[in-house]
C-alpha cells in the first residue's frame, strides 16, 4: 500500500517558494504561469489564496505541490492544483484539495467552482471524489490546443464528505 508521506505539511505559499512551484508547473501544465503572475498572486491580489505541500525528500525538505483558490465574495474558485511528478498517486493532492477547500470555508465561501481540461481524469476524478459535478462546458477554452474546459461545482463546501478524510491509502 502506497501512503500519504507522514512528514507532510501545507503551509501558505511564500515569494521564497516561488522557483520550485514554478517547476512543478512547467512539469504539469501547457499553459504554465509566468513568474510575475506568482507574485502578483502572493502581493498584489487580496482575493488570492495559495498553499504549498512540503515533504521530506531524500535530499531534505521539498516542495511536492500547491493549490491556490479566489474567493469571490462566497465562492472559492480553484485557480491552480498541481503534483511534482515525482510525489503524484501518493495522496498529495487529495490532502492539497482538503487544505484548500478548508481554508476557503474558514475564509467565508460557501460553494467551490473550477475548470478543467475535459481529457484530464485523473483531476477530474479526484474533484469527484469531494462532490464536485459537471454543470457546464466552455468550448475551447484552452489556448494551446482548443480544448473544452469541464466547470465542476461544489455547491455546498459545508457538505464536505468522508472523502477529505481519507489521506492514506
Ligand atoms: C491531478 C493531480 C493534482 C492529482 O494529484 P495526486 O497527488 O497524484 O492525486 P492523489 O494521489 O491525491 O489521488 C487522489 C485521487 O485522485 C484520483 N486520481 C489521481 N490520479 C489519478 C489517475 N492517474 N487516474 C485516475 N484517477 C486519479 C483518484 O480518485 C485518486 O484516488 P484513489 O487513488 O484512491 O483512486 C496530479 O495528477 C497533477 O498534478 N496533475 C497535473 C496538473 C493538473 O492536471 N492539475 C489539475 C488542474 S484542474
Amino acid at each position: 500500500m502506497i501512503q500519504t508521506p507522514e512528514a507532510l505539511t501545507v503551509r501558505p505559499m511564500s515569494h521564497a517558494d516561488i522557483a520550485s512551484v514554478r517547476s512543478i508547473d512547467r512539469l504539469s501544465f501547457a499553459l504554465p504561469w509566468p513568474e510575475s503572475s506568482y507574485r502578483y498572486e502572493l502581493s498584489g491580489n487580496d482575493i488570492s489564496h495559495l498553499l504549498v505541500a512540503e515533504v521530506e525528500g531524500p535530499g531534505g525538505s521539498e516542495i511536492a505541490g500547491y493549490i491556490g483558490f479566489w474567493l469571490i465574495v462566497d465562492e472559492a474558485h480553484i485557480s491552480t492544483l498541481a503534483v511534482h511528478p515525482d510525489w503524484r498517486g501518493r495522496g498529495i493532492g487529495r490532502v492539497l484539495l482538503r487544505y484548500g477547500l478548508s481554508r476557503a470555508v474558514e475564509c467565508g465561501a460557501q460553494l467551490a467552482t473550477l475548470e478543467v481540461r475535459a481529457s484530464n481524469h485523473a483531476a477530474i476524478e479526484l474533484y469527484r471524489e469531494f462532490g464536485f459535478a459537471v454543470v457546464g462546458r466552455r468550448p475551447r477554452y484552452y489556448r494551446d490546443n482548443d480544448e473544452d474546459a469541464l466547470l465542476m461545482t461544489l455547491d455546498d463546501l459545508h457538505d464536505l464528505a468522508g472523502a477529505a478524510e481519507g489521506t492514506a491509502r
